[in-house]
């Protein structure tokens, strides 16, 4: 099962220069492989031993998948770091994934003992790209043959075959308006006028009381 890895990175990438490169070197390859172990051992219901393969695996490696993770034939975690796949997920087969890409749930997914043992993230049909840095949450269908682009948010069931671009836009409220700034000197002027006008009257009684 690894051979045909070995030759689908080798068909794929053409920053490898050689298989035995890609078998010593390429941090999805080996990701894929001990996956392919810690599952295994998750199947036989050895669940601290196989949560450990995929703990040292994520250490070596920078890709993150749960032992639970399904995953199907030649599947191509390319550079991988960051990559973060979560426990009922499951991969098809040819299936490429960029560095970054998160297949997980969606905040739906983690309420504790009542979505525990429930299907929380994406299954994920044949041939299917992941751009790097792309989002795809909660337990929704990417259909075969799909493109989801680099930075892409998916939150929906995909069609197979299409092209998944950008994140969802979110209404922002508006801030209301500042009210412009009044010209109030003309009613300063008035009141100005007015307050000296009054003043003079009373400089005029005082006088008139006092005598003069
Ligand atoms: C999704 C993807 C596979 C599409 O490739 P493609 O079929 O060649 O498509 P195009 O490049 O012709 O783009 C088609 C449209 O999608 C848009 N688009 C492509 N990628 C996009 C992205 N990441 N975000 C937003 N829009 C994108 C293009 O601008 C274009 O729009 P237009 O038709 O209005 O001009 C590719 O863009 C992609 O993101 N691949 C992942 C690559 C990656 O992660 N590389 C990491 C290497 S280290």
């Amino acid at each position: 099962m690894w051979g045909e890895l070995v030759n689908k990175i080798w068909e794929l990438d053409p920053a490898a220069h050689s298989r035995l490169e890609i078998i010593l070197l390429y941090p999805g390859f080996h990701a894929i492989n001990l996956h392919n172990l810690a599952h295994w051992f998750w199947k036989k219901n050895m669940k601290m031993l196989a949560s450990t393969i995929s703990f040292y695996s994520r250490m070596f490696t920078g890709i993150e998948i749960h032992p639970g993770v399904k995953i199907g034939r030649r599947v191509f975690i390319d550079h991988g770091m960051g990559v973060v796949i979560g426990e009922t997920a499951e991969i098809g087969d040819d299936v490429l994934i960029y560095q970054g890409a998160t297949i997980g749930a969606s905040a739906d997914g983690h309420k504790g003992a009542v979505t525990r043992n429930k299907k929380r993230h994406p299954t994920i049909g044949n041939g299917v790209i992941i751009g790097c840095g792309a989002a795809v949450l909660g337990n929704i269908e990417i259909g075969a043959g799909s493109r989801i682009a680099a930075g892409a948010i998916v939150l929906q069931n995909i069609p197979p075959n299409s092209l998944v671009v950008g994140a969802a836009g979110k209404v922002v409220p508006k801030q209301p308006e500042a009210s412009p700034v009044q010209d109030n000197s003309a009613q300063l002027e008035e009141l100005f006028t007015k307050l000296t006008k009054l003043e003079k009257q009373v400089e005029n009684l005082t006088g008139h009381f006092n005598g003069k």
